[in-house]
């Protein structure tokens, strides 16, 4: 994986090539995705993706609101607004049509102590306007030297902070809407056929994340590990995941939009693998 900023797409026009270059992007580095993907192509299905997930710490230069100018300036707008204490998160939606949702969380980085705040205010102190104001920030990759040894301070810490640092902007995940299937009926169906081709789910919350009631079943592979070149070599660590949502309707004909904060909270530790 090239840990070097990407140099700006000037081919990305207009939002439908920004999600297209945030899919290939993604799957780039996330093999079982594609694989997944293709999995459901080869059963006749057309997979429709219900939203792609992204992350950042919550400083100026690069908060939710940065991150989501370039689907703002294209017609989407802000719904939810998600709250994960314990992981010291927040988090917005947006929507637009018939596109893909996009859900941008940040972290709190002034919830953290000194020495951690010090740490992530370096890293983004160092950054100029070249990076922050390019239309493609979201797959701008890692902007910033990083040591092993920070990664892994970071990571005693926020699990997703350290994410954050090592792979920068990227989508975290995609999803599929698994009612746009045609060959499964629920999420479980879904989840038996993963594991029959050998996938890992997370397990943290369950399987299955939410219920009908909820109006909303999430659930998610671990994610892959990746090569990250580190300032002091190369290592492995967890990268992006796929993720699966069954969504109810909220009234006749309307499938609920939204999400849920304490499925999410789960889902987030999707990268959460261990050492
Ligand atoms: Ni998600």
């Amino acid at each position: 994986m090239n840990n070097e900023t990407k140099k700006s797409k000037q081919t990305i026009q207009n939002i439908d090539e920004l999600l297209e270059a945030m899919w290939l992007d993604y799957t780039e580095i996330n093999p079982q995705a594609k694989k997944i993907h293709e999995l459901f192509a080869s059963r006749g299905e057309t997979v429709v993706n219900d939203h792609i997930a992204l992350r950042t710490f919550n400083l100026p230069p690069i908060n939710i609101d940065v991150l989501a100018r370039s689907f703002v300036q294209f017609g989407y707008r802000q719904r939810g607004n998600y709250e994960f204490p314990d992981k010291r998160l927040v988090a917005k939606h947006y929507e637009a049509d018939s596109r893909p949702k996009v859900f941008i969380s940040e972290l709190q980085v002034e919830k953290f102590d000194n020495s951690f705040q010090k740490i992530v205010k370096d890293m983004v102190d160092a950054l100029d306007n070249s990076i922050t104001d390019r239309f493609d920030l979201c797959i701008a990759h890692r902007p910033w030297d990083l040591s092993f040894d920070t990664y892994q301070k970071l990571r005693k810490s926020s699990e997703y902070a350290a994410w954050v640092a090592a792979l920068g902007f990227r989508p975290n995940h995609f999803t599929v809407l698994v009612n746009a299937l045609k060959t499964f009926d629920t999420l479980q169906a879904v989840n038996d056929f993963l594991e029959g081709e050998g996938f890992l789910l997370n397990e943290a919350g369950g399987k299955i994340k939410g219920n009908p009631a909820l109006l909303l079943e999430q659930s998610s592979v671990l994610a892959g590990n990746v090569q990250v070149g580190f300032s002091d070599g190369l290592r492995t660590v967890p990268g992006c995941y796929y993720e699966f949502a069954q969504r109810y309707e909220s009234e006749p004909g309307n499938l609920y939009q939204g999400f849920i904060a304490q499925s999410a909270n789960r889902i987030f530790e999707s990268t959460d693998r261990g050492q």
